[in-house]
C-alpha cells in the first residue's frame, strides 16, 4: 500500500489517497478545536488515542454486525479505511442531556433522556453545523429515506452496544456523534469513535472523561485521554 497525495485536512484528521482507489489512509492529529473552531489548542498524543480507540471500537462493532470503514490499523496514528462518500449529516445520540442540548432547550444538565434522543446536524462549518430533521435531509437530498432508516437503526444498535461496553469500564456513555458513508451501494459507519466524539462520565464520581476537559479547561486532558484508551484496550 502506498500513501499518496492528501485529499483533505480536517480539524482532527488528514485524509490521503492510496494506490487502491477503494481505500483512503487517515492520519490522526493532536490538534483540538471546540465551539466551531473558536477555541483551538492541542492535546499531546490525542491522535494516537483517537486512532487506536477508534480502530478497537470499529473492530468490536464489526463483531456485532455493524459494518465500518476500518480496513486495517496501520500504526499509532494511521488507519486504512474504505473510501466512502460521507453523508453530510452528523448523527448525535443522547442518553443524558448536556452540552448544546442544555444550552438550546433549557433542559436540566445531567438528566436521563427517555427515550434516547437522536439529533441530526448538517455537516457545515460555515453554518455552524445547524440542527436539521428528516424533512431537511429529504428536501436537501442529503440522504434517501431508506438510507436514513438504515442510519437510524445502526445508530441505536451502536448505542446499545457502546452503553453496555463502557459501563463495564465504569464509564457512563452520555452522548456521541457518528458519521456514515456510502460504499459500494451500502451505508457503513465512518469517521471516528473517540473521547473527541463521545462524552463519558465516570461511574460514581461523574468525572468528565472526554473532550469537555478541553472545552471547559478542566485540566488533566492528556492523562484523561490516556486513561480512556487504557480502559478500552482491556476490551
Ligand atoms: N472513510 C472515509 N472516507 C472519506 N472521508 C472520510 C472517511 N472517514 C472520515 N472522513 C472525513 O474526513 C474528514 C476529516 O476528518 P476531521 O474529523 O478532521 O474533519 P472535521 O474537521 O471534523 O470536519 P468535518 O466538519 O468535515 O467533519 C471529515 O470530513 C470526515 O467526514
Ligand atoms: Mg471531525
Amino acid at each position: 500500500m502506498k500513501k499518496l497525495e492528501q485529499l483533505y485536512e480536517g480539524k482532527a484528521k488528514k485524509v490521503f489517497k492510496t494506490d487502491n482507489a477503494d481505500h483512503y489512509l487517515i492520519e490522526y492529529k493532536d490538534d483540538a478545536t471546540a465551539f466551531n473552531g473558536e477555541k483551538r489548542g492541542s492535546i499531546e498524543d490525542k491522535g494516537v488515542v483517537n486512532n487506536l480507540m477508534s480502530a478497537k471500537m470499529f473492530q468490536l462493532l464489526e463483531n456485532e454486525g455493524v459494518e465500518s470503514h476500518l480496513v486495517e490499523l496501520l500504526n499509532d496514528r494511521e488507519m486504512l479505511v474504505k473510501a466512502v462518500e460521507i453523508i453530510q449529516v452528523e448523527v448525535i445520540v443522547r442518553n443524558v442531556a448536556t452540552g448544546s442540548m442544555v444550552r438550546r432547550l433549557g433542559i436540566e444538565d445531567g438528566i436521563t433522556l427517555e427515550p434516547t434522543v437522536l439529533e441530526y446536524c448538517l455537516k457545515s462549518d460555515a453554518f455552524g453545523d445547524p440542527i436539521i430533521n428528516d424533512y431537511h435531509i429529504a428536501a436537501m437530498k442529503l440522504a434517501t429515506e431508506d438510507e436514513m432508516k438504515q442510519i437510524r437503526d445502526m445508530a441505536f444498535k451502536i448505542n446499545e452496544f457502546m452503553k453496555e461496553t463502557f459501563i463495564k469500564l465504569d464509564l457512563k456513555l452520555i452522548d456521541f456523534k457518528l458519521e456514515f458513508g456510502r460504499f459500494k451501494g451500502k451505508i457503513i459507519l465512518a469517521d471516528e469513535i473517540s473521547p473527541d466524539t463521545c462524552r463519558f462520565w465516570e461511574v460514581g464520581t461523574n468525572r468528565k472523561m472526554d473532550k469537555d476537559r478541553f472545552r471547559q479547561d478542566l485540566g488533566n486532558v492528556k492523562a484523561t485521554y490516556q486513561e480512556v484508551l487504557k480502559k478500552v484496550q482491556t476490551l
